[in-house]
């Protein structure tokens, strides 16, 4: 029996010595199951009292119970200040020094693209135009045929497009909105169209498959073409400065009659030649012209008694004068370094 209770003690002792030296929780999680655990050497100790009497039994047992309590306690106490130190340690480990300048880079900035669309709708805003928009999916009828641009129609080549079916393409132009509009709204009508258009072009430094145009229309009695001269010199002159000048070219558009090019004198040299305009002095801004009786009869609309003026701006020519972008394709690539000049 004293056996017994010699080694119980000096498990004790030992169990003592052993926790003194643990300092973390997976140490002390090794300890327990090295003494207390089912293999543990306590456990051992104790399956030794079958083997002891009735009298001895319970006197041994009152010694086992305390070492093993007193074990229990001391782990316990020890683990609970274990986590304590690891959580004071972990807090300091990922502390937060809020004084840190941060690497956020900021809002971005409007796409210049927008920013041009956005100037030049404000200017046609302020001259009392609503603003319109249609699908870039858009039928045949209104992207070409009630433009009198029928099936076979050589200007149907210069806009080589992309086809969804027979009769549903990409638009190649905002024109289709001129009908789109006519359809609904009767006249007086001025209206403002921004919009994405698509043709089958290879990308190079002036061209793209996917671009941008702005068509206007005004429909009303007795609107001739001076009220389109002097709304496009107006609209120069607004974003491009009071200098500008137009300079109108006769041109052909099925849907216009007559039909212009129109040149905005070189934002660049003022008109004098450089290479931005080619030694021109003028740059081609966009088409226009007297909406042909044709197209007006074809949404309805008497051309015995409305006129109308139909133009289509270049958005990407105009952006990159307006900002001074020499390759369209900076348009394009979404280089945050390009599109942070914006801001
Ligand atoms: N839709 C023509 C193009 O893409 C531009 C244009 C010309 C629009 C004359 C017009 C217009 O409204 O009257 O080339």
């Amino acid at each position: 029996m004293s056996d017994l209770k010699d080694s119980l003690l000096s498990q004790k002792e030992a169990f003592d010595a052993a926790l003194s030296k643990v300092t973390d929780s997976a140490a002390a999680e090794q300890l327990r199951v090295a003494f207390l655990g089912k293999k543990g050497s306590l456990t051992q100790v104790l399956r030794g009292m079958g083997q002891l009497s009735a009298e001895e039994r319970p006197l041994v047992g009152k010694v086992a119970n305390e070492v093993r309590s007193h074990m229990e306690e001391i782990l316990s106490a020890r683990i609970s200040e274990i986590k304590e130190l690891e959580k004071s340690h972990k807090l300091k480990r990922e502390v937060i020094d809020v004084t840190i300048p941060s690497s956020y880079e900021g809002a971005g900035a409007r796409h210049p693209l927008n920013m041009a669309i956005n100037e030049i709708c404000d200017i046609f805003l302020g001259l009392g135009y609503s603003i319109g928009e249609g699908p870039e999916v858009e039928y045949d009828k209104y992207n070409f045929e009630l433009l009198r641009i029928p099936e076979g129609h050589p200007s149907r080549d210069t806009q080589d497009t992309f086809y969804i079916t027979d009769n549903i393409l990409l638009r190649t132009q905002t024109s289709g909105l001129q009908i789109r509009t006519m359809e609904k709204q009767k006249p007086p009508l001025k209206v403002i169209c921004p919009g994405k258009v698509y043709r089958s072009d290879a990308l190079d430094s002036t061209h793209s498959p996917v671009f941008h145009q702005i068509e206007g229309l005004v429909v009303d009695k007795g609107v001739t073409m001076g009220d389109l001269v002097g709304s496009l010199q107006l609209f120069a002159k607004k974003l491009f400065g009071e200098n500008t000048k137009i300079r109108l070219r006769p041109h052909h558009f099925p849907f216009t009659e007559p039909s212009v090019e129109v040149d905005l004198t070189c934002w660049s040299c003022g008109g004098k030649g450089c290479r931005v305009c080619k030694g021109e002095g003028w740059i081609e801004v966009l088409g226009a012209g007297m909406v042909h009786p044709e197209v007006l009869e074809n949404c309805g609309i008497d051309s015995e008694v409305y006129s109308g003026f139909a133009f289509g701006i270049g958005v990407e020519r105009t952006a990159m004068g307006r900002y001074g972008i020499d390759d369209i394709r900076l348009l394009y690539e979404n280089d945050v370094r390009f599109l942070k000049q914006f801001k």
